[in-house]
Parts: structure tokens; C-alpha cells; sequence
């Protein structure tokens, strides 16, 4: 799949991960739509990247608002060819708290609303107008990149909500990769390691740098660039399809 010229819905791409991404594709000639919930930092990043982005406002895990969003884009760039999934939160509770009482349903609830219906949403929506595209010289009309997380294999204690919604997407990718086949449709699944995003921001500095040194190589936690610099490999690469890749430096993750 080409990029310049190409327009890349990217969720999350207000920060983090999917900033980086966003940034790449825009620097490479693409068009990014940003689908974010955070209003200044999807109006700051669109301003960063100029003409070829476009913010809107959209939680992912709405049928409605991911809609308009998609409207939006395609009143813009006039069509999709690929959807970026990036936007997630983390929430973290155990089983049973100190005193005893059990983790709260709302909050699991919520892990998997925004990382694996929100994923699925965006997906099952933008596949809808990336079917209209006309095939490349491929055969391709458009492309899937998730994020799950190597906690979809390697969860660790009090991350139950985050590993199940990431599991998900995991599991979802072959199905998936197998239906939209005959579209010309890829779908694959990146399982990052421990990068350094404003999601991690929040860790003091000692758990940051000890976090990066449990890393085998290279010894540090990973940068925004190098989950973009993935993404763009996958697009420009059409023999991928229907599988997870741990983007990791060789961590498994312990316990905890
Ligand atoms: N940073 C890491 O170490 C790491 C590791 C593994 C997986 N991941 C995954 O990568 C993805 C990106 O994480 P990041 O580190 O860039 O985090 P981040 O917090 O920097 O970015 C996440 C973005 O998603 C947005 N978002 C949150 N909920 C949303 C919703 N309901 N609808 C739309 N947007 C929403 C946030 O506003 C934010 O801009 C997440 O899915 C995360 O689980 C991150």
C-alpha cells in the first residue's frame, strides 16, 4: 500500500504512539485523519502536521461519533485507506484489593470498551469505505494495523481488564485478515513493548529507567518512532497479513 497521496485514519493520534505515527505518514506525503478524545492535543498535533491532518474529536468505542468522524475525513481527503488503531488507556485494579473486595466490573468494563470494541468499531467502519477504493497494482484497497500489547501474552498482575481487551485484539486479527482477503484488505496486529509515551510519563524517572533496563536489547525503553517506523514497514510490505508482531526488544514481561 502506497502512502503518499493515501489518507490513514489513526486513533490515538493525538499523542504518544499514534502521534509519531501520524507524523510519519504526514511526512511521507500521506494524509492523517486523528481520531482522539483530547481536544487540545488533537488540535495542537493537527496543527504540528499542517494541510495533510485532520483532527476530530471521536471516542473510539462510539458508534456515532467514529461515524462522523469518518465523514469528516472523507469530505476532506475524499477517501481511507487505512485505519491505525493506537488509542487505549491502561486501567489497573486486582482481582481482590488489600481489602478483599473485588475489582470493580465498571472499570474492566471500560478496559475492554475503549481498547477491543473501540478497535473493532473503527475497523468494521472504515472497512466500509475502504472497499470503495480501487485496487492498487497489488490488488490492494486498504490496510488494518491494531495494538494490542505484549501484555496480551505476558499480562501482569493487576492488568486483567488491559491483557483481556488486548488478548482480543490478538485473537481478532486472523478472522479478520481472512474476511477482508477478498477486498484486498490486510489486517495485522503490532504487540508493542514498553515505550516511552506520555502513557508512561506518568512513572518516576527511577521506574522508567529501571523498566527500560529489563529490556535485552537494545537496554531502554523503546521510542514513538520506532512503533511508526513499524507501521510504515507493514504498509509498504503486502505479503503481511493476518499476524501479531511484538515490537519488544526481547522483555517478558514478569508477574510483576
Ligand atoms: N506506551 C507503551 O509502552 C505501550 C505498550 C504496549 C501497548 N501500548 C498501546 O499503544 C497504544 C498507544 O499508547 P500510547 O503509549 O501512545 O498512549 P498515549 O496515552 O500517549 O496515547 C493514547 C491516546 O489515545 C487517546 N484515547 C484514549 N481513549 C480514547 C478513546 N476512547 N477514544 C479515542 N481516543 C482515545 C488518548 O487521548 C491519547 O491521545 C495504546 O493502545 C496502548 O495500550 C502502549
Amino acid at each position: 500500500m502506497h502512502v503518499e497521496n493515501h489518507t490513514f485514519l489513526v486513533t490515538g493520534g493525538a499523542s504518544g504512539l499514534g502521534g509519531a505515527t501520524a507524523r510519519r505518514l504526514c511526512d511521507r506525503g500521506g494524509n492523517a485523519i486523528l481520531v482522539d478524545v483530547n481536544p487540545e492535543l488533537g488540535q495542537k498535533t493537527e496543527a504540528e502536521l499542517g494541510q495533510k491532518a485532520l483532527f476530530c474529536q471521536a471516542d473510539v468505542s462510539s458508534e456515532q461519533e467514529v461515524s462522523q468522524a469518518i465523514a469528516q475525513g472523507m469530505e476532506r481527503f475524499g477517501a481511507i485507506h487505512g485505519a491505525i488503531n493506537c488509542a487505549g488507556i491502561v486501567p489497573v485494579a486486582k482481582m481482590l484489593d488489600r481489602d478483599g473486595d473485588p475489582h470493580d466490573l465498571g472499570l474492566f468494563n471500560k478496559g475492554i470498551a475503549v481498547n477491543l470494541i473501540g478497535t473493532f468499531n473503527v475497523n468494521r467502519l472504515a472497512v466500509a469505505e475502504m472497499v470503495k477504493n480501487t485496487p492498487n497494482e497489488d490488488g490492494e484497497r486498504g490496510i488494518i494495523i491494531n495494538t494490542a500489547s505484549v501484555a496480551a501474552f505476558d499480562g501482569q498482575i493487576g492488568q486483567i481488564s488491559y491483557a483481556a481487551s488486548k488478548g482480543g485484539i490478538v485473537g481478532m486479527t486472523l478472522p479478520m485478515a481472512r474476511e477482508m482477503a477478498r477486498h484486498g484488505i490486510r489486517v495485522m496486529t503490532l504487540a508493542p513493548g514498553i515505550f516511552d509515551t506520555p502513557m508512561m510519563a506518568g512513572l518516576p524517572e527511577a521506574a522508567r529507567q529501571s523498566l527500560g533496563e529489563q529490556v535485552p536489547f537494545p537496554s531502554r525503553l523503546g521510542k514513538p518512532e520506532e512503533y511508526a517506523l513499524m507501521v510504515n514497514q507493514i504498509i509498504d510490505n503486502p505479503m503481511l497479513n493476518g499476524e501479531v508482531i511484538r515490537l519488544d526488544g526481547a522483555i517478558r514481561m514478569a508477574a510483576k
